[in-house]
């Protein structure tokens, strides 16, 4: 059997659509619903799908349109991002879609009002009914879609409008609203093991080589401890790393501080520096534990994480070699004070796993330089 070879496209091209929607079959079990409702009794209905930017809304109504719809309905239908695109540009692009859809031909026009109505007849006569789906509704164009939701009822097609929760909020919550619409799919953002799911599914359709699977947690992690658990930052720090690994180069924990350095900047390593000094002026075990997680991750560079049992068996043997008492309790506090200030983070599969954000030998070496200060000072 031939190796399903990755192919980029899933992670450079905006529209792409996987095989597989994972974890979002209760909305799309709704929405499936509410179509089939409409179309088997021969009305129109106008859906709002909205979420956090980035949650995957593209995605969702794409797989409805393209993987669901075809299955299920005979029906036309019509996807437009109207994405900083003016008015003109939006009914134009309606109008071009929905005459090739129904094979009609088209008269050259460029008159909104023209336009409009060459769409509107064509939309009337179509032969099925259709779904329209427009994309990342905004202040500038809703009262395209406001105006394509009423046309729609006229002639039992269906649309489902997509916009992100800020927008949502500003153009359903207004006192004259256009949005008048049916029902709402709200999508919400995964948990963490969901997310996980959807790297590692987006890893093997689209990498040359296969990722580790703590390299994808460590992604995820990320991911979820500064964005909101968003796909779409996955998918991003992705494709910084594609081209990587399509040089034939291993993905590496650096590799991926790298990919995602956008989301991170906590601070600077400076400011990491500057907290270090500051536990640093009379904590001598959190400086032992810090230089424990970090020279360990410094020696065995694959490894994304450290367990608290290997903490404490290193810091056991360190306490003995410097003579001084070692406590669980002791450890554990300190781990306490450094996830508090964010020099190290617990993974969120399990508590017990830590990793580093910043280059693990830095930490190393200004933990093991202040340690050796204060034990001079004593
Ligand atoms: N459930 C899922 N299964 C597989 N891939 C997903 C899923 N949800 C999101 N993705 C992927 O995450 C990325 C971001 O999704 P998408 O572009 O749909 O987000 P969006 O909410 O439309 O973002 P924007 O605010 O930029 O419009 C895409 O690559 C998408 O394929
Ligand atoms: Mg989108």
């Amino acid at each position: 059997m031939r190796k399903k070879i990755g192919s980029p496209r899933g992670l450079f091209d905006p529209y792409y659509v996987p095989d597989l929607l994972l974890h979002r079959d209760r909305e799309m079990h709704s929405l499936t619903g509410v179509y089939k409702d409409s179309y088997e009794s021969e009305y129109g209905v106008n859906c709002l799908v909205h979420g956090i930017t980035g949650v995957g809304m593209t995605v969702f109504s794409r797989y409805f349109l393209t993987k669901l719809v075809p299955q299920q309905f005979d029906a036309f239908t019509v996807y437009v991002d109207a994405r900083s695109k003016d008015v003109l540009e939006i009914v134009s692009e309606l109008n071009d879609k929905i005459h090739q859809e129904t094979k009609k031909p088209i008269t050259v026009a460029f008159d909104l009002d023209v336009l409009w109505m060459q769409f509107k007849r064509t939309a009337t006569s179509a032969s099925k009914k259709t779904i329209f789906v427009i994309d990342n509704i905004d202040e500038r164009n809703e009262e395209v879609y406001a105006k394509l939701a009423r046309l729609s009822k006229e002639i039992k097609a269906s649309t489902i409008g997509v916009l992100n929760s800020h927008d949502y909020r500003l153009l359903t919550k207004a006192p004259a609203t256009q949005m008048a619409y049916d029902f709402e799919v709200p999508l919400d953002t995964y948990t963490q093991a969901q997310l996980y799911e959807i790297v590692r599914m987006r890893v093997e359709d689209t990498f040359p080589m296969s990722l580790t699977d703590e390299i994808v947690r460590y992604i995820t992690d990320i991911v979820c401890e500064f964005d909101a658990s968003k796909p779409k930052t996955s998918i991003e720090a992705l494709k910084a790393l594609w081209p990587l690994s399509s040089q034939g180069q291993e993905i590496d924990s650096e590799a991926v501080r790298a990919a995602t350095s956008k989301i991170t900047v906590v601070g600077n390593d400076q400011d990491y520096m500057d907290i270090i000094d500051t536990i640093a002026l009379n904590d001598f075990m959190t400086l032992l534990v810090l230089e424990a997680i970090a020279g360990h991750l410094t020696s065995y560079p694959t490894e994304t994480y450290i367990d608290r049992q290997t903490v404490n068996d290193i810091i056991a043997a360190k306490c003995e070699e410097l003579s001084v008492r070692y406590d669980p309790h002791d450890i554990e506090k300190s781990l306490q004070t450094l996830i508090f200030q964010s020099v190290i983070f617990e993974s969120g599969y399990s508590r017990n796993l830590l990793y580093v954000l910043t280059p693990p030998e830095i930490l190393y070496d200004a933990s093991m330089n202040l340690r050796r200060q204060l034990a001079r000072r004593k």
